[in-house]
């Protein structure tokens, strides 16, 4: 596995591996690997000849008051585990190169992510699109993997692709979670174990919300659905609801009925500093 921390060097060797005809699947990330990332880049190489991993801690994607400065990092533990993951280059650039001095173009994708998490972040989804548009022209791959554990950021780039015609197949990949449900996230490791605990409380309201949409006997309505999942979340102690709606996965829209693919997605705050975020397909 080569690793290359300049767009010049890693576009050397991107223009060879594209001259001998090999195909180039992009896994975009911010690090701190986990079982998650890994069955991305795992999933990259089953679709491409060459697995290309950005590890890039994107400082326009977080607020003023969110975790940039304390965002985990583990480089050489990444790096060991891409290697394992069958990663052939891992671009890891800092945040001067990404973004000169000049820089002042963005992309945005605007309906999309008016809700959800964009309404508690609202400059968010434009430091993703912005950079995953940067890294998908520095690095041209044929196909680039998203988890969906960020479910909108995955609807989001869709969007962008096929709005900008971004030369590129998106795919995507179910949640990878820990054996107690919760999903796997970098941001798990700030978590104590009582905080661990009552982060759980996210996956079991979604899994219940499956669960009672399956058995149809229920018959219960989306307004039934998200009150209970909001009073679940509420008993909980440490953990306070960002949000919890029932939504047409394409458009993201609230339902007013289940039909058609509808996913529960919500995100909650543990001890109002860690943020989580959880989703599950009602079908
Ligand atoms: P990051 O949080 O590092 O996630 C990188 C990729 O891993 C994303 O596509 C995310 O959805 C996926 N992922 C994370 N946890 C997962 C899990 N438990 N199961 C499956 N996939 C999972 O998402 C970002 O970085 C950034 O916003 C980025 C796209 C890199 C732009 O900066």
């Amino acid at each position: 596995m080569i690793v290359e921390k300049t767009i010049e060097s890693s576009q050397v060797l991107l223009r060879e591996w594209r001259q001998a005809g090999m195909s180039i699947a992009l896994v975009p990330t911010m690090g701190f690997f986990h079982a998650g990332h890994l069955a991305l880049m795992k999933k990259a190489g089953e679709v491409s000849d060459k697995v290309v991993v950005s590890l890039f801690v994107n400082p326009t994607q977080f607020g003023p008051h969110e975790d940039f400065d304390l965002y985990p990092q583990d480089f050489a533990g990444d790096c060991l585990k891409a290697e394992q993951a069958g990663v052939d280059l891992i671009f890891s650039p800092d945040a001067g190169m990404m973004y000169n001095q000049n820089h002042e173009t963005s992309v945005s994708v605007h309906e999309l992510t008016k809700g959800l998490c964009g309404r508690d972040r609202p400059e968010h989804f434009k430091g993703v699109t912005t950079v995953v548009a940067k890294l998908f022209n520095i690095i041209q791959p044929d196909y680039a993997l998203f988890g969906e554990k960020d479910f909108q950021q995955l609807v989001v780039i869709m969007r962008m692709v096929s709005d900008l015609n971004f030369p590129v197949k998106i795919g995507g990949h179910p949640i990878v979670r820990e054996d107690d449900g919760i999903a796997m996230s970098s941001r798990n490791a700030y978590l104590s174990s009582a905080e661990r605990t009552s982060a759980c409380v996210l996956y079991k309201a979604m899994q219940a919300t499956r669960e009672s949409v399956l058995k149809s006997a229920e018959n219960r309505t989306v307004s039934e659905l998200i009150s209970w999942a909001k009073a679940l979340i509420s008993e909980e102690k440490n953990c306070s609801l960002e949000y919890f709606s029932i939504v047409d996965e394409d458009s993201l829209q609230e339902c007013d009925e289940i039909k058609g693919q509808c996913r529960a997605i919500g995100a909650i705050r543990v001890n109002q500093k860690i943020r989580l975020i959880d989703n599950i397909a009602l079908y």
